[in-house]
């Protein structure tokens, strides 16, 4: 299996890294415009290989394409990062005309590849690539709620000082912050949260997760990637491997729940063919709103990205 990451910043160089030290792909293909930088990363983590023990080989390239030819996943991860003060939507511009741009370039080559994206604002940029893919809704997807729930989960697992393993959980919505966790959706080791969390506390660790991406800006300066690289890594893991995983995922819904053209985070199946199906939960009055107002929120910006393009 071929896997190729555009961007060999901090995000797509840890999928990267976490594709070879999991033997995800046999090769993987790091991308990246500015020069040497690729090269440079991939070699380092070619490096580690007798350390960590794996085979599989990293291969970097400035901006030449034709180097990804084949590959069966593609991460996009490319275009800038938040600063402190910057929402994921003002970064629309730039990263929009980047994505497009990438997403030609891939297709061109691998005209068949699953594509994931990692840029943001995650929910419009997965928008943009598939008006530029030339490609079916399902094999073009995004990045979100791998890692939303990763946090969710992973602030959960801190309150009850138990193994982030044991928790599961379902969030859905745009990747940002109306972004809905689902504590009817949420168990521990199959026990509801509801049971051993109070729903006032529950509260307070939903709202950290909505605001997860920015609590890592203030601290760093800018985004997060381990987790964002790791969570990217995740999903190519579920395609390569056929593994019909249960994520949510930034997917083209079609009416589903009540929703048409919009890219969205919902639960999925993730296998071989990229979406296999788009889980549609019985969600109460509630959290129907909750979602229809996320939706609401992707929608105004997938506009600003419709009409930059009709003034193109
Ligand atoms: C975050 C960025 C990657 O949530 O959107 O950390």
């Amino acid at each position: 299996m071929k896997v190729t990451v555009v961007g060999a910043g901090n995000v797509g160089a840890t999928c990267a890294d976490v594709l070879a030290h999991r033997e995800i792909a046999n090769e993987i293909v790091l991308l990246d415009i500015k020069e040497g930088f690729a090269e440079g990363k991939a070699l380092d983590i070619w490096e580690s290989a007798p350390i960590g023990l794996y085979d599989s080989r990293t291969i970097g390239s400035t901006n030449d394409y034709s180097k990804t030819a084949d590959s069966d996943v593609v991460v996009i991860t490319s275009g800038l990062p938040r600063k402190p003060g910057m929402s994921r939507d003002d970064l629309i511009a730039t990263n929009a005309g980047i994505v497009k741009t990438v997403t030609e370039n891939v297709i061109k080559y691998s005209p068949n590849a699953v594509i994931i994206i990692v840029s943001n604002p995650l929910d419009v940029m997965t928008y943009c690539a598939y008006l530029n893919a030339n490609t079916v809704p399902n094999k073009v997807f995004g990045m979100a709620g791998v890692l939303d729930t990763a946090r969710y989960r992973s602030f959960l697992a801190l309150e009850l000082n138990v193994s982030p393993k044991d928790i599961q959980a379902v969030l859905m919505g745009g990747h940002g912050d109306t972004m809905v966790p689902l504590p009817r959706y949420t168990t521990v080791a199959g026990i509801p949260v509801t049971e051993l969390i109070a729903e006032d506390r529950l509260n307070e660790i939903i709202e950290r997760t909505k605001f997860g991406g920015g609590e890592i800006v203030q601290l760093l300066g800018t985004s997060a990637w381990y987790a964002p690289g790791a969570a990217a890594a995740q999903m190519v893991e579920a395609v390569v491997r056929d593994q019909k995983r249960i994520f949510p995922v930034c997917a083209w819904l079609q009416g589903e729940y009540g929703m048409n053209d919009i890219y969205l985070g919902v639960p999925v199946v993730l296998g071989k063919n990229g979406i296999e199906k788009i889980i549609e939960l019985d969600l109460n009055d509630a959290e129907k709103a909750l979602l229809a107002e996320s939706a609401e929120a992707v929608k105004v910006v997938m506009n600003v990205l419709d009409e930059m393009n009709a003034n193109a």
